[in-house]
């Protein structure tokens, strides 16, 4: 064999050998690197052969060894490439980014958030901002404070869950006490909604459950009046109900407000279900309120003299349950998937 072709010869092997090296770590890829791109490497070392190459072979000869010298350093990026990736956790399992997506299920808002949201909105639009406070609470926020101290008859208007062993600590039976939380850490004005899950030990039913939502809310200023707190439930029944909703305010009882009253919105009469839902009525109820009564104020540390306020709480549940036509109050503490998925898009 001339020296030419075994020249050429040895091209063919390098490149041969370069398509079937690997490297998995740095030092391999180091071992790669000074065999076949280093300052001392095996190409370099037959560009000094070119001398032996016959004349009218040096040309391709010269091209071959460009050729040689390019895929080595192509192949040592590549394998530079592989590491680095490797160890920044990029190599992953092959995936075809380009492939279409599957049925994606996105989740539902559970309609007692939606209802939540949308009340929460309404409220913030006139400047009341949202408090929330802790569902586990002592007996003087969720009562005492609230002008219903031990052995007031009130207390047995809710039904309270105590931890065990604490005739203290309990499950909150109301927003309410999220009144005196806000009233004894901040001085007024006081403009506040609190949305939250409250729990009384009340036997589940289609129509009642132990846990359930209120929205309260919360105004102490300076002459804050009856006219003030009348006008604010009708903006809101007017959001939430509609633009010609009608109310009215029937003289009811609450410890912790004088005087008291229970809205009503007027739901009208069309259908049988608004006999059922109203009891013939054609009115609905759908909060408490009042003027929070100066005791409260007291027990809270400010001073009735000074500041007076009104105050509501209203349950979510009954307002979920019409909105979205829901029979049984206990779907709605049942995660059942097929319940939850109909309010998909719903925001
Ligand atoms: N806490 C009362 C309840 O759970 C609702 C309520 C009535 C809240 C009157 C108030 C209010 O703030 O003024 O039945």
């Amino acid at each position: 064999m001339n020296m030419s072709a075994e020249l050429f010869g040895q091209i063919d092997q390098i490149m041969q050998a370069l398509k079937q090296e690997k490297a998995e770590n740095e030092q391999q890829l180091e071992a790669f690197r000074i065999r076949y791109v280093g300052s001392k490497n095996i190409i370099k070392a037959l560009f000094g052969e070119i001398k032996n190459v016959e004349n009218d072979r040096k040309k391709e000869f010269g091209q071959r060894l460009n050729e040689l010298k390019q895929a080595a350093e192509n192949r040592f990026e590549e394998l530079k490439t592989l590491i680095e990736n490797a160890q920044s956790g990029n190599n992953k399992p092959d995936i075809d980014l380009t492939a279409p997506a599957g049925d994606l299920k996105t989740g539902a808002r559970h309609p007692v958030s939606i209802v939540m949201q949308r009340i929460i909105r309404i409220f913030e639009r006139i400047g009341f901002s949202v408090a929330e406070e802790r569902e586990i609470e002592d007996d003087w926020h969720n009562f005492t404070a609230m002008n219903t101290p031990e052995d007031h008859p009130a207390r047995d208007m809710q039904d309270t869950f105590y931890l065990k062993d604490s005739s203290n600590l309990l499950l909150r039976t109301h927003t309410s006490s999220v009144q005196a939380r806000v009233m004894t850490t901040q001085k007024p004005p006081i403009r506040i909604i609190a949305p939250g899950r409250v729990y009384r030990n009340e036997t589940i039913s289609s129509r009642s459950h132990c846990q359930f939502h209120q929205i309260e809310g919360l105004y102490i200023d300076k002459k804050v009046s009856f006219a003030d707190l009348k006008q604010t439930l009708l903006y809101f029944a007017r959001e939430m109900y509609g633009p010609d909703t009608e109310i009215r305010l029937r003289p009811s009882y609450f410890p912790f407000t004088e005087p008291s009253a229970e809205m009503d919105v007027y739901w009208g009469l069309k259908n049988e279900d608004d006999y059922r839902i109203t009891k013939g009525t054609g009115w609905l109820e759908i909060l408490g309120c009042g003027m929070v009564d100066p005791q409260v104020l007291l027990n809270c540390g400010i001073d009735p003299e000074e500041y007076s306020g009104f105050a509501f709480g209203m349950g979510i549940e009954r307002q979920a349950m019409l909105q979205y036509k829901i029979t049984d109050i206990r779907q709605i503490f049942e995660n059942d998937l097929r319940f939850l998925r109909q309010f998909s898009g719903i925001i």
